[in-house]
């Protein structure tokens, strides 16, 4: 089938390119009574009431437990690279600590096996939000043991398919798990404007990130690559005025430097710790701490969808700063498209953090898809939305940054967290009733760049 027209195919990406797309466990698995799985914080948190809208849940979602066969056939079909999952801890380890679940990481290492049989690179994330609910109960992130069980965790995980797996993440986008949950409240576990215990959770997925670098280079796997991935903007002000500048210097401080410079540099940026300062940040941070979260790493993944623009507003619960929602068109997320964002994004981060392996690890768009019946979704927005970032991210690569691969979000539809089933970022649609996947027109447009991509850039075994 042909793609359509729409979206100009992108090159100049190397020959051995990672064309990926995306997914997390939660968000597509379902099966959350079954194979021995443990509670996560987010089956507690969509059951209650008013968290989520149409107060849905996850617990059937895609049900890709029972048809990841049939989804990873839809990406060999794409002609995919690489897949980002993640790994359910409680799927593997129901209580978070002590004896795996052998059912649980036998699904994964099937899911491998059928990955690498299909010549798609498994490029898991050990921690995609869904935490154990019996650490939960011991206090979460909140509680610095937890770090060292997530190291354990990751231990297990490099001691079972490191012989299969060379890309590793540790953490997907902790921003969103220690502020979002813990200051907007909107994640689980659903804290409420809670600036100390947000900070302290922060501290501790960092801490949690460097413990399992160390155990990846303890393991048999010592020699696989691993990143972590946070969501990263470029920051600008919505004015010239004094007051929004200060205000973008925060926000970039908040979001994008409190994350990246503990890993890269090896110390949190001064000025965030004085702006932390009223809110005993210190106090959570021991001696030795970044010495563990800046153990080297090999690569970085980054999550980007827009860039963001910022106000000073002493309203806001986000240290008197708030996003403006730009010029439209917006996404059905209400997120701006901003492709030439990306990369700005991009060769800041080579100039700020060095020259290290960068995955694009998400990116992409939710539109109200709607589907007829037919053998095909039309989505022209999507397409036009991923192919301005292809391009952005050609003009990257061209200005020397060195991308390796490219991860779409989403493979299929999804529970899109609190926003349920509403918000559709698949390349596939999901007739949720029948679990039917119906390619959309992004899909095959997604496929056919990939192999003109491939064309250019003949491999060398070809
Ligand atoms: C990111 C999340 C991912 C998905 C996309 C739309 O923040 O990492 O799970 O929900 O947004």
């Amino acid at each position: 089938m042909e793609a359509g027209g729409i979206g100009t195919f992108v090159s100049g990406f190397p020959a051995d390119f990672g064309w990926g797309t995306a997914t997390s466990a939660y968000q597509i698995e379902g099966a959350v009574d079954e194979g021995g799985r443990g509670q996560s914080i987010w089956d507690i948190f969509s059951h209650e009431s008013g968290r989520i809208e149409r107060g849905e849940n996850a617990d059937i979602s895609c049900d890709h437990y029972h048809h990841w066969q049939e989804d990873l056939d839809l990406m060999a079909e794409l002609g995919l690279s690489v897949y980002r999952f993640s790994i359910a801890w409680p799927r593997v380890m129901p209580d978070g600590k002590g004896p795996l679940n052998e059912e649980g990481v036998g699904f994964y290492s099937g899911l491998i096996d059928g990955l690498l049989e299909r010549g798609i690179t498994p490029f898991p994330t050990l921690y995609h939000w869904d935490l154990p609910q019996a650490l939960e109960e011991e206090g979460g992130w909140m509680n610095r043991d937890t770090s060292q069980r997530f190291a354990e965790y990751a231990a297990a995980m490099f001691e079972r398919f490191g012989d299969r797996v060379d890309l590793w993440l540790t953490h997907n986008e902790p921003w969103v798990a220690a502020f979002v949950a813990y200051v907007a409240g909107e994640h689980a576990p659903g804290g409420c404007e809670d600036w100390p215990l947000a900070l302290r959770v922060s501290h501790h997925l960092l801490l949690s990130h460097g413990l399992a670098v160390q155990a990846l280079r303890a393991s048999r796997a010592a020699s696989a690559k691993i990143g972590f991935a946070p969501n990263l903007q470029p920051v600008h002000p919505l004015t010239g005025s004094p007051e929004d500048a200060e205000a973008a210097r925060i926000w970039d401080g908040f979001q994008n430097r409190w994350f990246l410079d503990p890993v890269f540099k090896g110390s949190y940026p001064e000025d965030m710790l004085a702006e932390y300062e009223r809110f005993g940040v210190e106090e959570a941070i021991e001696d030795g701490d970044l010495a563990v979260i800046s153990s080297p790493v090999d690569l970085l993944g980054v999550n980007f969808y827009q860039q963001a623009t910022v106000k000073h507003d002493p309203d806001s619960v986000f240290l008197g700063v708030a996003g403006v929602p730009t010029r439209p068109p917006l996404t059905d997320m209400g997120w701006a498209v901003t492709p030439e964002a990306l990369h700005e994004l991009l060769l800041r981060l080579k100039r700020d953090y060095g020259d290290f392996d960068i995955y694009i690890t998400e990116n992409g768009a939710a539109y109200p898809d709607e589907w007829d019946g037919g053998d095909i979704v039309e989505d022209p927005k999507r397409v036009d939305f991923i192919s301005r970032h292809l391009e952005s991210l050609s003009q990257a690569i061209a200005d020397g940054v060195n991308v390796k691969g490219y991860c779409v979000w989403a493979l299929l539809d999804n529970f899109e967290w609190a926003k349920g089933y509403d918000k559709r970022f698949g390349l596939y649609y999901v007739d949720y009733p029948t679990q039917r996947r119906i390619p959309k027109r992004s899909a095959l447009w997604y496929r056919d760049q990939i192999a003109a991509s491939r064309l250019a850039t003949p491999q060398e075994d070809e």
